[in-house]
């Protein structure tokens, strides 16, 4: 399970703080693929690399922690911020955005699988026995143990992708996070990167964390998911609820804004940019865009809270149990 525990980051420039994670609070549970989407800009890749505890300059913690914590092997555990890179790989791996460039080019894949498992894992068996159980793994995952002997520029886009799934699955974390795991590839192979992430949760039975910019692929594959805006945590819940009954207005103009089989009318996009995270807006960061906005979003951060059981959003206007006050 991860805590998001009152979390704020920002990245340290010489023209001043720029505030990207703004007090998120939430949960990822154990067994699910939760989705996290939102516009290219809002703090997709800052939140991953937190959860992964890659925190470097310029970006600072400056308020809260991640936890992450677990049972593997009959062990229970429990990593904060600051210590869970003692368990990456074992308990917890990354595919970065982009990240078709974390393969070195110049070395047998073969190497790069080896270089992956830590150290006391190694003493435990010998290079062949290591290297079988790598092979045993890429063909459970229908890839060719064949791969091992070439280079990363030998292989297709899609293949590296696939690999470098394979690579960070290997060691059955309880957490996996992907930051864009498809785009950038073609419909076609994106569909066998996501059937193949779906296979693998269900196998591990861990945490997937996917961020996307695309609503399809949460619509596809995501069981649970959360939507940010210009660095806030604005809606949470079961992805189907949130395709269905949007409560955040933000996510409403989102999900109305999506083709669906069948519709023809028109699809309007939301009017408006999202604000500069420099000097973003007192108040509710969506207001200048939101129709409905009063006074008080403009002046006041709305609270993230359950609105109705499973359903988390940011919004003043959101009644208890769903619905939006007269304004
Ligand atoms: N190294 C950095 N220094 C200063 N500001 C940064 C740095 N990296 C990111 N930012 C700021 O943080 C914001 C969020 O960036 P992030 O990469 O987390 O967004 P994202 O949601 O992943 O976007 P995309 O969909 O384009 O990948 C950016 O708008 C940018 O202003
Ligand atoms: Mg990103």
């Amino acid at each position: 399970m991860i805590k998001v525990d009152n979390l704020s980051t920002s990245y340290k420039t010489i023209d001043g703080d720029i505030h990207v994670l703004n007090d998120l609070n939430f949960t990822i549970n154990d067994n699910e693929i939760f989705g996290i989407a939102g516009e290219s800009g809002c703090g997709k890749t800052t939140l991953l690399k937190t959860l992964y505890d890659i925190i470097e300059w310029p970006l600072n913690i400056d308020k809260g922690q991640i936890v992450l914590s677990g049972e593997k092997n009959g062990k229970e555990f429990s990593y904060k911020s600051g210590e869970i890179r003692k368990t990456w790989w074992n308990n917890i791996a990354y595919v970065p955005q982009a990240a078709q460039s974390v393969l070195d080019p110049i070395t047998r894949l073969k190497k790069q699988f080896l270089d992956s498992i830590p150290a006391e894992d190694r003493k435990r068996e010998t290079k062949e026995e290591t290297l079988k159980r790598v092979a045993d793994y890429l063909e459970e995952l229908s890839l060719s143990k064949d791969i091992l002997e070439a280079y990363p520029f030998q292989l297709s886009g899609g293949m590296r992708q696939r690999v470098i799934i394979a690579l960070a699955t290997f060691m059955s974390p309880n957490v996996v996070l992907a930051d864009e795991p498809t785009t950038a590839l073609d419909v076609v192979v994106q569909r066998g990167i996501l059937m193949m992430l779906t296979r693998l949760q269900k196998e591990l039975k861990n945490t997937m964390v996917i961020v996307s910019h695309d609503m399809g692929v949460h619509y596809q594959i995501t069981d649970r998911m959360g939507i940010m805006y210009s660095g806030s945590m604005i809606e949470l819940g079961p992805t189907e609820g949130i395709f269905e009954d949007p409560i955040h207005p933000y996510t409403t103009m989102l999900v109305n804004a999506l083709p669906r089989v069948g519709d023809k009318s028109a699809k309007v996009g939301i009017p408006g940019r999202p604000p500069a995270l420099k000097n973003p807006p007192p108040g509710c960061r969506f207001a200048p865009r939101c129709p409905y906005a009063t006074v008080k979003c403009r002046a006041s951060v709305p609270e993230f809270r359950e609105i109705k059981p499973g359903r988390f959003a940011a919004c003043h206007l959101l009644k208890e149990g769903g619905g939006m006050t007269s304004v």
